[in-house]
């Protein structure tokens, strides 16, 4: 996940048996009642964004979670989390830095049939590639969730997958998704579109958008 995202931001990953359990006190009721497996995916992903943390100088910090699920980073802080396959990752970078991030980890095996139209535009569909290596449709799915991620915390409003065009560079590993909503250059400081990069591994795809910090406002 380090390799996608640019300077200035601290990444922190960890696959299954590297896992950290335990949670600071004040973290435990955002998963009271959760499942064995939410708790562990969890902590882990708490564990590593402690650690990024901890290099930017804040220790102990408990990460609560806002209305919508969205991790809340100490001020002048930003960051992302993501679990899931056996793997969890934090990116967390100074907002001096850094506007804003999105991270996402998926499953690198095909996205049901019956789904494509609700995840991918008209406009994807019709130039959707093949890849021998990743599915495509997969792929856009997992770079909507990291758009998703980075938008909802400056934005603080939902994005549906149909309301983001996403145009895939291959041969780069990178992207760049438009906002077809009419959100999008509405409010000032909002951006419009995104950039963003993508790593497969064996089993996974890896997705991650950042928002440079001098992104001009929009509209
Ligand atoms: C929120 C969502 C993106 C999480 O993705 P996921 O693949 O289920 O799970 P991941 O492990 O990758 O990410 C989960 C982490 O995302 C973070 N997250 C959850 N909601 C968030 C939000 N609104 N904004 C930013 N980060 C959020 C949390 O840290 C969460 O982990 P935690 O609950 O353990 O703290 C997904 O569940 C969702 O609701 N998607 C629908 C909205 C969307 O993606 N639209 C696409 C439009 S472009």
């Amino acid at each position: 996940m380090a390799s996608l995202l640019p300077a200035g931001v601290v990444t922190v990953a960890a696959y299954e048996p590297e896992w950290e359990e335990g949670l600071l006190d004040a973290e435990e009721p955002l998963v009271a009642g959760a499942t064995y497996r939410r708790r562990r995916e969890f902590a882990a992903a708490r564990n590593c964004a402690r650690r990024a943390l901890a290099h930017l100088g804040v220790l102990d910090f408990p990460i609560l979670a806002g209305e919508a699920r969205e991790p809340l980073w100490p001020v002048g802080i930003t960051g992302s989390i993501t679990h899931g396959g056996g793997y969890c990752a934090a990116a967390l970078a100074p907002v001096a830095r850094v506007h804003s991030l999105g991270i996402d980890v998926t499953l690198n095996a095909p996205l049901p049939e019956e789904v494509h139209d609700l995840v991918c535009t008209p406009g994807e569909l019709r130039r959707m590639a093949t890849s021998a290596e990743l599915d495509i449709p997969m792929l856009l799915f997992s770079v909507k969730e990291s758009v998703y991620k980075a938008w909802y915390q400056i934005a603080g409003t939902w994005l549906d997958y149909l309301e983001v065009d996403v145009d895939l560079d291959l041969r780069e590993s990178a992207f760049s998704a438009r906002l077809l909503s009419p959100i999008a250059g509405k409010r000032d400081g909002l951006p419009s579109s995104f950039a963003g990069r993508f790593a497969v591994a064996p089993g996974h795809i890896f997705t991650a958008v950042s928002v440079p910090a001098s992104t001009p406002a929009a509209g």
